[in-house]
Order: C-alpha cells, then sequence, then structure tokens
C-alpha cells in the first residue's frame, strides 16, 4: 500500500519533487485557523494501517509546533501506522549548551516533543554542533543528510577559480567537505559571538588567495551577521565581493536586505526553507533516502 504525504505549512512543492519519485500518494488533511488562533484539524484521508510521512520545514517553530504534533496525535488515534517526519530545516538546535546558569536546553525538550509522536525523522544539514549526532538528544530513528553534494556542485559549476570561506569553526565540517568534493582551496575564520547580533570576526592572511573568487558557505543564515561581517572584512582586505552559500534561508528580519547592503555579489541557498535565494535541490537527496529506507525494511522483513 502506498505511504500517504502530507505537506504542511506550504511545504507543497517540496511535496509534488518527492511524490513524482516515491511510491506515496498525496493526503487530504484540512488544517486552518480558527479566528481566535487556535488550530482546526481534519483528515480527510482514510488513515487506518497507513504508514504516513508529514513534510514540515521548521522555521518559525513556534508557531508551527503545535499544528505539526496535533497532526501527528490525531494519525495515530485514527490508525496510522507508522509517522515518519521529513523537516528540511530543523530548528531549535543552536541552544545545545546552557551557556549562563538558569537557560533552558530548547534543543533537548523539542527533541523530547518531536520524539514523542513521531516513529522516524529525516533531516538536511542539522545544527550539529556540539552533539555529535542527533541520537545524542532523539530517542526516534533519525537520518541527516547534508548539502555538501549539491553544494559542491553548484561550486564546480558555477565557481569558476574561488576558494571557501568558513566564517567559524563549526563551519569546518561543511566547508572541508566541499572544498574537497570540488577540489577547491578553504580557509575557516574565527568568531566570537557575544549577542543576538553582535559577532566579532578574525580573517588570517589572505594575500595568497587576493587571485582567487571567494565564496562564504554557511550552514544557516538567521540575522546574517556572521555572513555581513565575514563579507565587510573580505572586501576590506581587497578581495572580490563574495558569494554566499548556505543551506538554510532562515533570514530574520531584513537579514537578506542587509546581506544585499554590505555589498555581497550573490546569495545562493538550498531549498530547505523556501526562498527567492534557492538554487539548490535537496529534495532528491531525501527521495533517495527514502527509497533506500523502504529497500532496507522490505529486507529486513
Ligand atoms: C553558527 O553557529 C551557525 O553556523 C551560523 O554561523 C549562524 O547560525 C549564523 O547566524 P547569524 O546569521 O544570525 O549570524
Amino acid at each position: 500500500m502506498p505511504c500517504l504525504l502530507f505537506p504542511l505549512f506550504a511545504a507543497d512543492s517540496f511535496a509534488k519533487s518527492l511524490t513524482s519519485n516515491l511510491s506515496c500518494v498525496r493526503g487530504e488533511l484540512n488544517m486552518r485557523q480558527f479566528p481566535d488562533g487556535e488550530t482546526y484539524l481534519q483528515f480527510v484521508s482514510k488513515l487506518n494501517e497507513q504508514d504516513c510521512i508529514f513534510i514540515a520545514t521548521l522555521n518559525k517553530p513556534n508557531e508551527k509546533i503545535a499544528p505539526l504534533l496535533f497532526a501527528a496525535a490525531t494519525a495515530k488515534e485514527l490508525g496510522a501506522k507508522k509517522i515518519g517526519l521529513i523537516v528540511p530545516y530543523l530548528s531549535y538546535m543552536r541552544q545545545d549548551k546552557r551557556f549562563h546558569t538558569g537557560e533552558a536546553l530548547t534543543s533537548q525538550y523539542f527533541a523530547q516533543l518531536l520524539s514523542n509522536y513521531f516513529d522516524w525523522l529525516i533531516t538536511v544539514d542539522p545544527h550539529l554542533h556540539r552533539y555529535h549526532t542527533l541520537n545524542e538528544i532523539y530517542t526516534i530513528p533519525t537520518t541527516v543528510l547534508h548539502a555538501t553534494i549539491p553544494m559542491a556542485q553548484w561550486v564546480k559549476t558555477h565557481g569558476k577559480d574561488c576558494f571557501l570561506i568558513g566564517p567559524d569553526e563549526e563551519s569546518k565540517q561543511w566547508v572541508s567537505e566541499v572544498a574537497h568534493l570540488a577540489q577547491v582551496p578553504f580557509i575557516i575564520l574565527e568568531k566570537i559571538r557575544t549577542g543576538d547580533r553582535e559577532v566579532t570576526i578574525t580573517l588570517p592572511d589572505v594575500k595568497a588567495y587576493q587571485h582567487l573568487k571567494p565564496i562564504l558557505i554557511d550552514d544557516i543564515i538567521s540575522t546574517g551577521k556572521t555572513l555581513i561581517k565575514a563579507t565587510q572584512l573580505l572586501i576590506g582586505s581587497g578581495l572580490a565581493a563574495p558569494i554566499c552559500l548556505a543551506t538554510h534561508a532562515v533570514f530574520a528580519g531584513n537579514a537578506y536586505q542587509e546581506l544585499l547592503a554590505a555589498g555581497v555579489k550573490q546569495v545562493v541557498t538550498c531549498n530547505t526553507i523556501e526562498h527567492s535565494t534557492n538554487q539548490i535541490d535537496v529534495a532528491a537527496l531525501i527521495t533517495q533516502e527514502i527509497i533506500e529506507y523502504h529497500m532496507r525494511a522490505h529486507k529486513a522483513v
């Protein structure tokens, strides 16, 4: 029996690329807000003994989490077999440590919530810094996919005579991988964050790279301050205006406009969060993973 796919929060175009390649059919679910802001939910599709997959990218998580958990709870109650979650951008990963006394470890609480309602989860490049794997906080099977291969492909196609720059220590994991795959040099900068919108970045000596085009790579662009500061330093040191390449186009407030105003040449992101800068498709990575998951499951039977 084909599984039922439910795209939530306008994940329709993402879901279309998945359903065209998977033995899944689009499920029917009515979701709307009551006038007071509460959520109304009604499954039109019959769920009894059906495997269900929800697709929900979780930027702006506070407004999405309650409807998402209600949808999963309803599906379970209506007889769904396994309920999976494809979450192209997984939020609440950055508070991975109690930095100051009394702070909430929201990464853990969020992981517990999703683990209580779903049977498995697939995501793309979650912000793994102090955690090495999602298993440290999620109690359900999780799969982490990486945008490094399609990013490296983009660099190979568009980044003639370039070098890559990671703005901070955390970025080394994906920048080094993209550099390796695209066969280009890379450097990593040093960043100290002193507030939500305050970062200090130190640039090493870049004389050796003056003849190359800079491409900054990061996992998330949130306030944009990291890439703005890095861009200003690169331009200030005589390098060409950089291209900014990122996985998740979170863009809090006016971050995108501010990044453009800082003088970047171009901003390119993956389609984990819909944005006009999306140029790198990660739906194929997810499709492949689901196909392989089903093959493994059949072999195990
Ligand atoms: C750092 O922890 C992340 O890899 C990104 O550098 C960070 O999330 C970017 O945030 P913002 O755009 O707010 O500087």
